[in-house]
């Protein structure tokens, strides 16, 4: 614990970003309260997506209320694995992944057997909000089971990576991947015990990690190096975040993407509050940065342009990439 502090504070030297001007600065200034459903609803998130053209797993079904939960077997059909959600969940929170069949049952990806009405339990718990923000009542929905490309298999344990970018006004500005343990269930989330790793914005190489609060450099479950891992397609990815700015028009999200073996990337969800962790991963604080990206575009509204993605993921690329410069 006194190493996190000691690493917070040696950040906070490099502009490091607290909650406070998170919120204030970022989240209220670029954040419209009015578009906030397009990324609370993961249902709505889909929706945009696609009419955008944007790639996400694909959506089976979505169970309302407690009637109908007996569409379940209907929807689910006679596949073997799926995933079913909170539309409005945050945080891996009652998610539930299941990868395979077993005697009548299912198996969820940390191997454990579950039965048909354990599920269903589990949307009703869904349904009266149990996992939403606020409370509220909420819908399930139930989807395609992203299988992560051979890629991370030895740097991950169980269930799906993510790669989490942080996007101010459609700029790229920090980026982490995030790995399941066995801790943390087949999720990529920071706290259910997954490993964040900080990336090369310029490269797509990974760099050192953290995990649940420690500086790591070794996978705790497969203990290979989590670091000098070339994520592939990595342009494709910091283009895909950056076009999210266009997608729901909020100025500062937190882009989730994932890698399928088959479906290549897809964007699994967009977070409006994302979390300050990524700073860790990173070593690098965010304010340094988000002042950089407000610079540019004071410049850019001064002589009338804006920029297209690529030529915003070019300028980050150019400014926070690690890549050493060649002198002469
Ligand atoms: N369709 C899916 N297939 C496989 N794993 C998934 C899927 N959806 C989510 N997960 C796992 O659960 C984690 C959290 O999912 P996400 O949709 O981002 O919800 P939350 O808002 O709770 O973070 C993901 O990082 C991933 O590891
Ligand atoms: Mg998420």
């Amino acid at each position: 614990m006194f190493g996190f502090w000691k690493t917070w504070k040696a950040l906070e030297a490099r502009g490091i970003m607290g909650i406070n001007r998170r919120n204030a600065d970022y989240v209220l200034k670029y954040n419209k309260r009015s578009l906030y459903p397009i990324v609370d609803d993961k249902i709505i998130t889909k929706e945009r997506a696609i009419a955008a053209g944007i790639h996400v797993p694909q959506m089976y079904g979505i169970i309302s209320t407690e009637k109908e939960i007996d569409k379940l077997d209907e929807i689910i059909g006679g596949r073997s694995d799926f995933v079913i959600k909170p539309a409005q969940g945050a945080g891996g929170d009652g998610i539930l992944v299941v990868a395979d069949r077993f005697e009548g049952r299912y198996r969820t990806v940390s191997g454990k057997i579950i039965s048909h009405e354990e599920i269903e339990h589990q949307i009703s718990s869904i349904l009266t909000g149990l996992y939403s923000l606020g409370g509220h009542r909420d819908r399930a929905l139930i989807e395609y089971r992203v299988v992560p490309d051979q890629i991370f298999k030895s740097i991950s344990y169980e269930g799906v990576p993510d790669i989490r970018i942080i996007v101010l006004m459609g700029y790229p500005v920090m980026a982490m991947l995030r790995l399941p343990t066995r801790q943390s269930g087949g999720k990529a989330n920071l706290h259910q015990g997954a490993i964040g790793v900080g990336v090369d914005l310029a490269t797509g190489l990974t760099l050192r990690g953290t995990w649940l609060n420690n500086i790591i450099t070794k996978h705790p479950d497969t203990t290979n190096a989590v670091d000098g891992v070339q994520l592939p397609n990595w342009d494709g990815f910091m283009t895909l975040a950056a076009s999210c700015y266009e997608l729901c028009g909020l100025g500062y999200i937190g882009v989730d993407m994932v890698l399928d073996q088959e479906k290549g990337p897809l964007i699994l969800e967009l977070n409006a509050r994302p979390g300050l962790n990524i700073q860790i991963a990173n070593d690098c604080g965010l304010t340094l940065r988000t002042h950089a990206v407000e610079a540019r575009l004071e410049e850019l509204k001064a002589a009338g342009v804006t920029e297209t993605p690529q030529e915003r993921v070019k300028f980050v690329q150019e400014m926070f990439g690690h890549i050493p410069q060649v002198e002469g």
